[in-house]
């Protein structure tokens, strides 16, 4: 599939979207040129990513990429999941454009910086 159709299928049949009644970890990342904000939250067993979930308010790109990135995370183990590149998640949606990589790694940050925390975040 092209870019194009990777981002359309995800951003219109989103995988993995909601929240999670009790995520072990959870946090929020904000676009800082735009505002825009996608949360991830997880929940992990045994070192396991078992459940992920995503909630934003964003672009296409950054909505799609939540979606894709859950795919991409949901049975991984933790240090796996925390050493995911940009490049590949990059890669995993086809290539993006430079102007929209800040939109594209942003849920990305969010998995980070909810792994990082190990906690929940309102
Ligand atoms: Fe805001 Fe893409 S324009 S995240």
């Amino acid at each position: 599939m092209s870019y194009e159709e990777i981002i359309l299928d995800h951003w219109r049949h989103p995988r993995n979207k909601g929240r999670l009644p009790h995520p072990d970890a959870a946090a929020v990342e904000a676009n800082p040129l735009c505002g825009d904000v996608v949360r991830i939250e997880l929940g992990i067993k045994d070192q396991t990513i078992q459940d992920i979930r995503f909630e934003g308010e964003g672009c296409a790109i950054s909505l799609a990429s939540a979606s894709l990135l859950t795919e991409l995370v949901q049975g991984k183990p933790v240090p796996e999941a925390a050493r995911i590149a940009d490049e590949e998640l990059l890669s995993a949606l086809g290539g993006v454009v430079r102007t929209r990589l800040t939109c594209a790694l942003l849920p990305l940050r969010a998995l980070r910086k909810a792994l990082a925390s190990g906690s929940s975040e309102t």
